[in-house]
């Protein structure tokens, strides 16, 4: 029984001058409105979500730690007996109650207050043996502890119904975190759900165990505390893969290229951007480009109003191509208006109009192909994109015939996730998935050596893109209109 160690979780409150307290995570799962239970049940049945909850609070890397999950005592009682105590972790349960009846086991320990809980878990032994902690509910403790200070990350499973409940954790603070993580849309037992991890800003001077931390220490592997199961979800993993792979095992097309053949990348745009985050991306350039594109202008570089190409940043990309950018007025090869010799036909209000009055189309595609083009040393390589709508959702998959992994496969992520989140938006519809369909991916041999530095570094938190609302006409756009909030 564990009567014994609550009265150590008060001495320890009592006699510990210079306090010193573990961090934790949060792990829960909630409704639209943040309802956590009903009745003292889950009014749920996701057994995938049960599974990854069991995961992240279960798996250490030191096979010779386990985590330690803190629960209320309500939470506790709701808890089949089947389930709990959860195996394979220390479970620590509140209660204010000096004659809380809990079965002897060496897994559970009972603590009169959060602090003494934290307390514990900073002194031996078991701050030698326990990884990570979690506080896993309920509402009680949540009301307190979700959004303060010495909370690292909460991992939220937004579950997309709205059923009563009479339990409700806070919503997560906003200023205070940032997303690191949302998983594409899971459905079970026609219940729809997402995975997402929020992390404490950098800004905040307070960091997990109420430390101040340097910048240079906050800026590199800052997130490694994170589960390794939720880590590894960061999607620019799977640009880092995609070039990992090229230059590991990619084909010798030449003395001075690698490269692969059909690839596959998937970002979800429906809370973060997907700029990366372990190089610099030309963002200003971007968003010209996407602007120029959806004005339809064919000239590769506009006098006066538009200087992409004119920095040495745009310099490098054009050289790396093997295209002069000096060149004043080049024709852009790359615009979504075709003609013939009789009639000219814009495909950008065509593809908002199908999205807005006929979105099960099978054909809302915009295409660059001309068969002519390819005659031109510099043809589009975004051959086509095609946009889906379902669920109030937009999507979008692109189409790439070949490109060069180091510089431009990161531009086009971000430039056609823009154009998602321009259409979306002037569609009044919510971004979903953008997928990034590439034949040949391409590295030249020079730049190696600074993928492999890149490849070195962890990504951090995606930023957030904000559109102007007022803006409502796809022609409209201004770069002043799309701000992007950093972590
Ligand atoms: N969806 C989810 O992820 C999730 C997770 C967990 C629970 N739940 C649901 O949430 C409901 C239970 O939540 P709840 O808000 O009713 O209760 P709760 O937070 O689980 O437990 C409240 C009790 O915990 C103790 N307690 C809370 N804060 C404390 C503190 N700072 N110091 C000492 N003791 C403290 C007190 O116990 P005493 O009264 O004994 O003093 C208090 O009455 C259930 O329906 C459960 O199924 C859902």
């Amino acid at each position: 029984m564990a009567i014994g160690e609550a009265a150590l979780c008060n001495n320890a409150e009592s006699t510990v001058s210079s306090i010193t307290r573990r961090s934790y995570q949060v792990v829960i799962a909630a409704t639209r409105d943040m309802g956590l239970g009903m009745d003292m049940k889950l009014p749920w049945d996701l057994p995938f979500e049960y599974e990854f909850f069991q995961g992240v609070t279960t798996r250490t890397s030191d096979p010779k730690k386990r985590n330690a999950t803190i629960m209320g005592r309500k939470s506790w009682d709701s808890t089949p007996l089947e389930f709990r105590p959860f195996p394979g972790r220390l479970n620590i349960v509140l209660t204010k109650s000096t004659c809380l009846d809990i079965a002897a086991d060496e897994s559970v320990l009972v603590c009169s207050s959060m602090e003494s809980a934290l307390e514990l878990l900073a002194t031996a032994p078991y701050s030698l043996s326990t990884e990570t902690v979690f506080v896993i509910g309920g509402g009680e403790l949540l009301r307190n502890y979700m959004n303060a200070p010495g909370c690292d990350a909460i991992h939220l499973t937004e579950i997309e119904i709205s059923v009563p409940c009479d339990a409700f954790a806070p919503r997560v603070d906003t200023c205070l975190y940032h997303p690191w993580y949302s998983s594409f849309p899971n459905v079970e037992n026609a219940i729809r759900y997402s995975f997402n991890t929020y992390v404490r800003r950098k800004l905040d001077p307070i960091f997990g165990s109420g430390e101040k931390k340097s910048v240079a220490e906050s800026d590199f592997k800052q997130y490694s505390f994170l589960p390794k199961m939720v880590f590894e979800r960061h999607e620019e993993f799977g640009y880092l893969n995609l070039v990992q792979k090229i230059i590991s095992s990619g084909d010798m097309n030449d003395n001075n290229t690698l490269s692969t053949f059909g690839c596959q990348m998937r970002f979800n745009l429906r809370k973060t951007f997907p700029l990366l985050t372990t190089k610099k991306v030309f963002w200003l350039g971007v968003v010209e480009e996407t602007l120029q594109l959806i004005r339809g202008s064919t000239i590769l570089k506009e006098k006066g109003t538009n200087h992409i190409w004119d920095s040495d940043d745009a310099k490098e990309y054009l050289d790396s191509f093997g295209v002069n950018a000096t060149e004043e007025d080049g024709n852009q090869p790359l615009h979504w208006t075709r003609s013939d010799a009789s009639k000219e036909f814009n495909q950008l209000p065509d593809v908002i109009n199908k999205i807005k009055n006929n979105p099960h189309n099978q054909k809302i595609m915009l295409s660059t192909y001309n068969p002519l083009d390819y005659k031109l040393s510099v043809s589009p390589c975004e051959t086509v994109a095609q946009f889906y709508v379902a669920n109030g959702e937009l999507s979008c998959q692109i189409y790439q015939n070949s490109t060069e992994a180091s510089l431009w496969i990161p531009f086009s992520i971000a430039a056609y996730s823009l154009l998602t989140r321009i259409i979306a938006h002037v569609c009044d519809l919510v971004a979903g998935d953008f997928i990034h369909v590439i034949g040949q991916a391409r590295v030249n041999k020079a730049h190696v050596m600074a993928i492999q530095k890149q490849l070195q570094i962890s990504p951090t938190p995606f930023p957030i893109l904000k559109i102007n609302p007022e803006k409502k006409k796809i022609d409209n756009f201004e770069a002043s209109d799309l701000e992007l909030l950093e972590m």
